[in-house]
């Protein structure tokens, strides 16, 4: 059977779903202890070549240990890294060819912009004339061409993470690891950022893996994204996936805004189940078939923009709520209610704010009704 996409895809870019397709990057069972303290859990992942991979997760998780275990930074104590079917264990970091940009990346401060930038070829023994063209071209790359005799500390901040960017992009490596590498940039140059960067990415035909605290900066960028808890992955798919199927209630918590109901499964009929929300006195209908059994408890999750909130009592009393609003949050393009159902629970619902003027506004204390169609939400069993 075909798999329905979910949200937006580049169609012609999944080589996770093809069988044939071969990992250019494979952890297989890999575990990185410090003392007795896991920091990556016996982790297995593949990435392909040209992939755009983010890795998400808390602090701790583990983001930066695995990147750096990737570069050659630090040994697995248990498991395999294969890097173009090469496996990588023995293999020095300046053999790999892989360059990572760090967390806290340090610019040489004594050091103008493009000599920073040729650091790493000096090292490798380029020729000088070869140099001075590459320093240029990434220079250009980063728009900091006129900028290439100034010192780190005469630029802004976002300027010196760009100076980082180049010096790490100046070795054409065939992998590049990117711890935060946009954490100093404000919003507009972080977006900005964002499409030079996957634009490079598409031109050098670059594999990247990037670590960021941002899940708008993961789902804009990457083709596939890896939500990380305690030095294991919860779920890797697309970001549309992500969002609209996350595997678990962890998944569904950490990205974006949900409202998670506790309920019983009380029936299944093929791809529809039912389930009861005592918390909520509600009944949901969903179109979903569920792995668990009558009885069993299990979570419904719905983000609040697929909550529709109304003055009119919808038609049926499944897959609906009587609430009262307590709070309106007024983002300017959005508006999110906090409605108060039964037994001081609360769900959200987002509006955007299509028209300047409402008929009849809805304001604190009003009693409304949320409801939400079956195929709305999605039903979690862990
Ligand atoms: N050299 C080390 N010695 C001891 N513990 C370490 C060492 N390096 C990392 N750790 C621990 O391993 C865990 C994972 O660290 P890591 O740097 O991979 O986290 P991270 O996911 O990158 O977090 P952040 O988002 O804060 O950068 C943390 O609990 C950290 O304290
Ligand atoms: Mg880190």
């Amino acid at each position: 059977m075909a798999k329905k996409p979910i949200g937006p895809v580049r169609r012609d870019f999944a080589p996770w779903d093809d069988p044939q397709a071969r990992p250019y990057i494979e952890f297989r069972n890999v575990t990185k202890t410090f003392g007795d303290f896991i920091a990556v859990d016996d982790l297995s992942l593949k990435i392909y070549e040209r992939e755009f991979f983010a890795l998400l997760g808390g602090s701790g998780c583990g983001k930066t240990t695995m990147m750096r275990m990737l570069a050659g930074f630090e040994t697995p104590n248990a498991g395999e890294i294969f890097l173009d079917g090469q496996n990588l264990a023995g293999v020095p970091p300046y053999k790999r060819p892989v360059n990572m940009m760090f967390q806290s990346y340090a610019l040489f401060p004594h050091m103008s912009v493009e000599a920073n930038v040729a650091f790493g070829l000096k090292q490798e023994g380029m020729p000088k004339a070869e140099i001075g063209e590459r320093v240029e071209e990434m220079l250009k790359l980063v728009k900091l061409q006129d900028f290439a005799r100034r010192k780190p500390h005469q630029l802004s901040g976002g300027q010196r993470q760009r100076v980082a960017l180049a010096r790490s992009l100046a070795k054409k490596p065939k992998v590049l690891l990117l711890d935060e590498p946009l954490g100093a940039l404000d919003r507009k140059l972080r977006e900005e950022t964002q499409f030079e960067l996957t634009d490079l990415q598409y031109e050098l035909g670059m594999t990247f893996l990037i670590v960021t605290h941002d899940q708008e900066e993961a789902m804009t960028m990457a083709d596939r994204i890896a939500v990380m808890d305690k030095g294991r992955i919860v779920q890797i798919a697309t970001p549309a996936e992500i969002y609209e199927l996350p595997n678990s209630r962890f998944v569904a918590d950490f990205i974006g805004d949900i409202n998670l109901m506790e309920c019983k499964l009380t029936a299944r009929e093929g791809d529809v189940s039912s389930l009861h929300a005592p918390v909520f006195g509600c009944d949901i209908k969903i179109s979903q078939a569920v792995d668990a059994n009558i009885g069993d408890t299990v979570w419904f999750a719905i983000r609040p923009e697929k909550v529709r909130i109304s003055f009119e009592e919808p038609e049926s009393r499944v897959n609906a709520l009587k609430g009262e609003v307590w709070d309106i949050a007024y983002l300017g393009d959005v508006s999110i209610y906090h409605t108060h159902i039964a037994n001081e629970e609360t769900v959200r619902a987002t509006v955007a704010n299509r028209s300047r003027v409402v008929e009849r506004p809805m304001s604190w204390d009003d009693e409304v009704w949320l409801s939400w169609d079956a195929d709305a939400g999605v039903v979690l069993t862990r």
